[in-house]
């Protein structure tokens, strides 16, 4: 039997049940339903519409509920049709008639609305914390890499040099970004709903300040209708996911392609590699290309949930239950996936010397000899066609561009020596640059911003 059968005269059918039932997924909510109601017991007994007795025997039903869902002894029964009346269910039953006080005041849509923000809380922080992790493995690698270089690419065809340290930070940046947003999410959603009952509040004297300081939360809802029926914060929370997720999936590509023996900048680790069950010779970096798979499903639940809240009513509609699938799978995914990268980039090793070799090749440097042709006067338009001439014809007649370039009196053999291996990536001296000045600068920024990242999520730096 329901909490709410005294409404109703008949039995709600099976079909019916099967399909609104949200307790096979809502019961990882049960932590915090049980941190959400003793609190609002202790609201209760604080207003005095609970006695000090009364509040007792409910907080040690509550305490015993908790332990037997931690033990795993906890007996989930036909009629429970999520985990909030699971819970009321069996602290009635351990509580006696007190037991039917626990909702006084109190409506699901409050209390679910409250146990979401709760757990996002904790997920959100966790999440944080694994993306600020795989921005360190990124640090280190990029210390690692010292002077090593590679081309920089734009549209996949080499275009300047670049310090490996620099792009592992590139990444870094996005990253770094990701943890700021998700920071700024989770003050955002620091709101307590509970109080806020189905809609309108209540007539009896609750003190919503009261059980939102209780529950650690910053502040409590403004307004009640909006506290029950707004999930921002969970499209937030998802939009937040899926960018992690879209920058995991660029970082996973260009891994798969490094490692690529037609690349062979790197080489991934027997650990976050996997093997074919036909091909003997076969090693592939799964994780690589799970981390760029699952972008699509991260940004699928973002768009599934934001259809869901598209045009609905004021204020709470079941509809709000297909919040909760898509956020947990979103963490839990994005959570597996940050700390996979993260490994797959402790243990990867680079190629410095093919790195090198592809960033020497060609023209590259081009640009430096325009750029030593503006040094010496000229117009940036003219100098840029001066040396593409010189490309040209270095393609089309098969000599080595560096010749052309000495026999060039506008030229000669100091700007023929910028094309020598290794040296225009030095040259990238901008701050911001691709080059070891710069990019010993932006090491240490990046350093200093994940350690303050960390102070702010109120952690060891
Ligand atoms: N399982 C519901 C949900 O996740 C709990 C709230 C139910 N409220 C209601 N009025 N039926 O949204």
């Amino acid at each position: 039997m329901t909490l709410w059968h005294g409404r109703f005269s008949g039995q709600m059918d099976q079909a019916m049940a099967d399909f609104t039932v949200s307790l096979p997924f809502d019961q990882a909510l049960f932590a915090v339903d049980l941190q959400g109601s003793m609190a609002h017991v202790k609201g209760l007994a604080h207003v005095g519409l609970l006695s000090a007795d009364e509040g007792a025997a409910l907080l040690a039903a509550l305490a015993a509920v908790r332990q037997e869902m931690e033990d795993g002894t906890f007996v989930f029964t036909e009629s429970d049709e999520d985990i909030h009346t699971a819970v009321e269910r069996r602290v009635t039953e351990l509580a006696g008639p007190t037991g039917a006080k626990l909702h006084t005041g109190r409506s699901r849509n409050d209390q679910v609305a409250t146990d979401l923000r709760l757990w996002s809380k904790v997920a959100l922080t966790e999440i944080a914390e694994g993306v600020l992790h795989l921005c360190e493995v990124l640090a280190a690698q990029a210390t690692a890499a010292g002077d090593a270089y590679l081309p920089g690419y734009t549209h996949v065809q080499r275009a300047q040099p670049v310090l490996l340290a620099h792009h592992l930070l590139a990444h870094g940046w996005s990253l770094r970004r990701d943890v700021d947003r998700i920071l700024a999410t989770l003050q955002r959603l620091d709101v307590s709903p509970l109080g806020a009952g189905a809609l309108a509040g209540s007539s009896l004297p609750l003190d919503p300040d009261f059980v939102a300081a209780e529950l650690g939360f910053a502040a409590r809802f403004e307004n009640s209708m909006d506290a029950v029926s707004d999930r921002d914060f969970v499209a937030e929370a998802l939009f937040d996911l899926a960018l992690i997720g879209i920058h995991l999936s660029r970082m996973g590509e260009e891994i798969v392609f490094w490692s690529s023996e037609e690349f062979a900048f790197c080489t991934v680790d027997d650990a976050f590699a996997s093997g074919s069950s036909m091909l003997p010779q076969k090693k592939n970096a799964d994780a690589a290309e799970l981390a760029r798979g699952k972008a699509g499903r991260l940004i699928g639940n973002l768009t599934g949930l934001l259809v869901t809240l598209k045009g609905l009513p004021l204020a709470y509609n079941r509809d709000l239950q297909e919040d909760k699938e898509p956020l947990f799978d979103s963490v839990r995914q994005v959570g597996l996936a940050v700390a996979a990268m993260a490994g797959t980039y402790a243990t990867l090793s680079f190629h410095a010397t093919t790195m090198a070799a592809a960033a020497d090749a060609g023209a590259i440097a081009a640009i430096d000899l325009a750029e030593f042709l503006v040094v010496a006067g000229v117009p940036f338009r003219e100098a840029h066609a001066i040396v593409a001439t010189h490309v040209r014809r270095s393609i089309d007649e098969g000599v080595a561009l560096a010749a052309l370039v000495a026999e060039d009196p506008r030229l000669g053999p100091d700007a023929a020596s910028l094309l020598a291996p290794g040296v225009a990536v030095t040259r990238r001296t901008t701050p911001g640059g691709a080059g070891p000045i710069p990019v010993a600068t932006q090491l240490a920024r990046f350093t200093a911003a994940l350690a303050a990242d960390w102070a702010r999520l109120g952690q060891r730096p």
